[in-house]
């Protein structure tokens, strides 16, 4: 080898790539450089519906390298959420994702936030008051009496019910519980169980259970999630009972709540879109300047054994 060439390769040459890698240039992470940053708050990731939402907020924010979103897990701990807002707060992050666990308790955390003038996007369960940008998410009301006349329908008016209710002490759970009740008002369907699962399908296998030692006959269980639908089905199959029962849920996912129509398990799913990507939208349009709406409404639609081939039936108003 010649000496400048050796040279080249030995010495200048190293030392340049050396120099490029250090100021970010040969970095493909670094050469993206995001320019804004949004702190996403996930009350747990224990439950697949919130694997989802992860899922499709990360999906929405790749094609934009502009931003980065930074994810936390509160593992369904209020207090950790509240913490984590808080950090968001110091580190000055430019816009913050919120699905909250429960009102009451985040309510203050996301007030203070948004009114030192970090836009804050509430995402599926609501907090306490209007402190906050925007909220995305299904209309829960609107589910739970879809839910409640299907239920009607099916049952041809009259029926022994049991009702497993998600957290009582977030928005969700009280709006699936107050439509349902709307929608089956001046049936003659009896509501002989009702408990409150806490979103958690062991949780609603042990009511179940409770339920079945209780009543001979129930005719249909109104869960507030499919997880909780599927808990209460396993506890009617150990008894023997699976088969004198429909069981209706709530949320709708292709490898949830869909799966389980298609195999017999669910008689009907509602579907509780995640918002993620609705959410990363409204994100940019904040960031870009843009006046976005307080609300925005997703929609939904149920599946049935009859209609779940063709993609389910939209909910009318
Ligand atoms: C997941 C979940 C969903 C439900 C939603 C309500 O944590 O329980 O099953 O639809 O939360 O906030």
């Amino acid at each position: 080898m010649s000496q400048p060439i050796h040279r080249f390769l030995h010495g200048i040459f190293p030392a340049v790539c050396i120099l490029f890698v250090v100021a970010g240039i040969l970095s493909p992470a670094a050469a993206q450089n995001p320019r804004w940053t949004i702190g996403m708050s996930q009350c747990n990731l224990g439950e697949p519906w919130r694997v989802q939402m992860n899922a499709d907020i990360r999906k929405a924010a790749e094609s934009h390298p502009e931003i980065r979103v930074v994810f936390k897990d509160a593992q369904n701990d209020n207090l950790r959420q509240v913490a984590h807002i808080e950090e968001f707060v110091r580190a000055g992050v430019n816009v913050i994702l919120i699905s909250p666990k429960e009102a009451a308790p985040l309510t203050k955390p996301v007030s203070a936030a948004f009114k030192k003038g970090i836009p804050v996007i509430v995402l599926d369960r609501r907090i306490l008051g209007n402190d906050y940008t925007c909220f995305v998410g299904a209309d829960n009301r609107r589910i739970g009496k879809a839910a409640g006349k299907w239920i009607v329908k099916t049952l041809g008016g009259k029926g022994k019910i049991v009702e497993l209710k998600g957290l009582m002490t977030s928005t969700p759970g009280q709006d699936r519980n107050a439509g349902f009740r709307e929608g089956i008002k001046g049936s003659s369907l009896e509501v002989i169980f009702e408990a409150d699962m806490k979103w958690l399908e062991p949780n609603a296998r042990k009511e179940m259970e409770s339920a079945l030692a209780r009543f001979p006959k129930i005719d249909l269980v109104y869960a507030h999630n499919d997880p909780g639908a599927h808990g209460a089905y396993l506890a009617a199959k150990a008894a023997g009972r699976e088969k004198n029962t429909i069981f209706v849920g709530i949320d709708a996912l292709p490898h949830e709540g869909q799966m389980y129509v298609k195999q017999g398990v669910l008689a009907a799913s509602f579907e509780y879109p995640t918002g993620g990507k609705e959410a990363i939208e409204a994100a940019l349009s904040i960031l870009a300047g843009k006046k976005v709406p307080k609300e925005i409404t997703l929609s939904s639609r149920v599946f049935t054994r009859e209609n779940i081939d063709k993609g389910g039936e939209w909910l009318s108003n």
